[in-house]
């Protein structure tokens, strides 16, 4: 287990004017926050722009320090002194397409990264990185020429390298196409379902990591807000999914609200031939499943998620 306890932090901010008055500003950026990583799982740290998010998971990874509070790895306390340590048993990954060297090929960036852990049998573990990624087929291929998709998988690569037990990752998705963050997020689950990693994922999108994460915590402000699995804080503060679905004719609506019955939905009626279904988690594919199963024309189908800033507003309003 990864752990933080009670940490804060505050930067400090000199102003002109108090500069003159000899005072710095303090900002406080996190206020006592506990969070728990455990291997196997995945947990989301959610939060808005500002939140916090990378001034914890820079302080979870050492990089940066704080004021108070302890940082656990497995039963050592994590201190200045150890740090070293701990970084072999942690990495970090961040979204975009920096830390990478374009002009060199995956295999020669992963060969670069890894002789700074002074890894023995790199080519042997640069191998096995690449085939958790699939990227085994382009390794000697300059990362210039990789899409974005296969520069992401490259930067899980290159998290991986040294073999870590818990994974930071600060947004991997950030300004990736739809179904390019649904595939790094396939690999993501897969590094806790298959190789047993703790992985704390951080997003300010809640639907982006509705479906990897095991546990949440909602960062706001410094400060953890709720937390538990996704389904527990939307039924907390009651925001659902909705899907809006017009089908061609009443008769066929008729159908659909009778197995919507059987399978205990909530929805609304909207006209004759449009529903409004309400779900705690995302059923997409359930929906479509049963769509297609009993041969409905659709004619719109429209699916509104809950978003984070709606779960937050209504937090700050109790
Ligand atoms: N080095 C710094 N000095 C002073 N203030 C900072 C520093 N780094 C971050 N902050 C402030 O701390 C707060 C939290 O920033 P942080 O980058 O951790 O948020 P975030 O949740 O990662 O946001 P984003 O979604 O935009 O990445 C912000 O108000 C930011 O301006
Ligand atoms: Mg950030």
């Amino acid at each position: 287990m990864y752990k933080a306890e009670n940490l804060s932090k505050s930067y400090i901010s000199k102003r002109k004017f108090s500069q003159l008055l000899k005072k710095r500003d303090k900002k406080k950026v996190l206020n006592n926050v506990n969070l728990n990583i455990e291997k196997g799982k995945v947990i989301g740290l959610l939060g808005l722009n500002g939140a916090g998010k990378t001034s914890l998971i820079k302080i979870l990874t050492t990089i940066s320090s704080y004021d108070s509070g302890k940082i656990y790895c497995d039963d050592m306390v994590v201190t200045p002194k150890n740090k070293i340590e701990v970084r072999k048993k942690i990495n970090l990954i961040t979204g975009g397409e920096r830390n990478l060297y374009w002009r060199l090929s995956g295999y020669e960036n992963l060969r670069y990264f890894g002789t700074l852990y002074n890894i023995k049998a790199l080519d042997e573990r640069i191998d096995e990185v690449l085939s958790i990624v699939g990227l085994t087929d382009s390794k000697n291929i300059p990362v210039e020429k990789y899409s974005k998709g296969m520069k992401q998988r490259l930067q899980i690569a290159k998290g991986l390298i040294n073999n870590p037990e818990y994974l930071f990752l600060d947004e991997p998705t950030l300004g990736l196409d739809v179904h390019i963050s649904k595939e790094i997020r396939t690999y993501i689950r897969k590094l806790s379902e298959d190789y047993n990693k703790g992985v704390l994922i951080t997003s300010h999108i809640l639907e982006e990591i509705e479906e990897i994460c095991d546990y949440v915590y909602v960062l706001n402000r410094g400060e953890i807000i709720s937390e538990g699995s996704i389904a527990d804080i939307l039924m907390e503060f009651k925001k659902e999914h909705s899907f809006k679905i017009t089908l061609h004719s009443k008769r066929e609506m008729e159908i659909l609200k009778e197995i919507m019955d059987q399978e205990s939905y909530s929805y609304d009626i909207c006209s004759e031939n449009t529903i409004n279904i309400l779900t705690l988690e995302n059923n997409e594919l359930e929906l479509h499943r049963i769509i297609r199963e009993n041969n409905l024309n659709i004619m719109y189908f429209i699916h509104k998620p809950p978003k984070l800033e709606d779960i937050i507003m209504e937090i700050e309003r109790r």
